[in-house]
């Protein structure tokens, strides 16, 4: 069961988001759950409103997330951890170790992208126990008159992580589907360029 932990360093970037809209993506493939490892626990409350609950089961990271993802084995295909904003957190610490892929939502601005360094050296730290983890910075509320792959060049001086070719632009579509417990994949014609973003994101990260 491959486990993905949405982690960052920074309130904000897009970790609930990217969590709840991929495991509606994920759910047309097999079985998807969350784990909510934020105290914040917004991608309970978000599960809390949803309409489309059942399709996919949110757990709250109450106990040890090792002993937690192991039950969980077997029950899901695919497995999200929601992660606080700090890598330095005993969760995402935690999570770091079990993880098959760490997804890294991160706004196109300099100051985050530099500031990822210390998500780097979490991942580095975690690959001492955990040497198959892999990781993908996915560039989030990309503008439409920015491009990625100026973002990309920008980023690339500065760090070394591997960034997703695909971007998730800045749609209120986002923003409109949470407030309603939704995902854009509920959201019909209005969802459907956010939806297809999503699927390109969902193929690069299956591949
Ligand atoms: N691509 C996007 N387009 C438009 N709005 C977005 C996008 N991604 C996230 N948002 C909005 O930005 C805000 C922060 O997103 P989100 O809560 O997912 O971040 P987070 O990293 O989980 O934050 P926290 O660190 O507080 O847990 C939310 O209001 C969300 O709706
Ligand atoms: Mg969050």
């Amino acid at each position: 069961m491959p486990v993905i932990a949405v982690v960052g360093n920074k309130g904000g970037a897009g970790k609930t988001t990217l969590s709840v809209n991929l495991a509606a993506g994920l759910a047309r493939l097999g079985r998807v759950a969350i784990i909510d490892a934020d105290p914040q626990g917004s991608s309970l409350q978000w599960n809390e409103v949803a309409e489309m609950g059942d399709s996919i089961s949110v757990f709250a990271a109450t106990a040890a997330i090792p002993t937690l993802v192991r039950e969980l084995t077997g029950l899901f295909d695919y497995l999200i951890v929601d992660c606080p904003p700090s890598v330095r957190a005993p969760q995402t610490i935690e999570v770091l170790k079990t993880a098959n892929l760490a997804l890294i939502p991160v706004q196109p601005s300099p100051v985050d992208l530099w500031a990822t360094v210390h998500i780097e050296q979490a991942i580095g730290d975690a690959r001492i126990v955990n040497p198959e983890l892999q990781s993908l910075l996915v560039i989030n509320q990309l503008e439409t008159r920015t491009t990625l792959s100026r973002v990309v060049r920008e980023a690339l001086t500065e760090i070394s992580l591997p960034v997703a070719k695909t971007a998730l632009r800045r749609r209120a579509v986002y923003r409109n589907s949470a407030l309603e417990g939704k995902t854009v994949y509920d959201m019909g014609a209005r969802g459907a360029a956010a939806a297809e973003e999503l699927e390109q994101l969902i193929q690069e990260v299956t591949a």
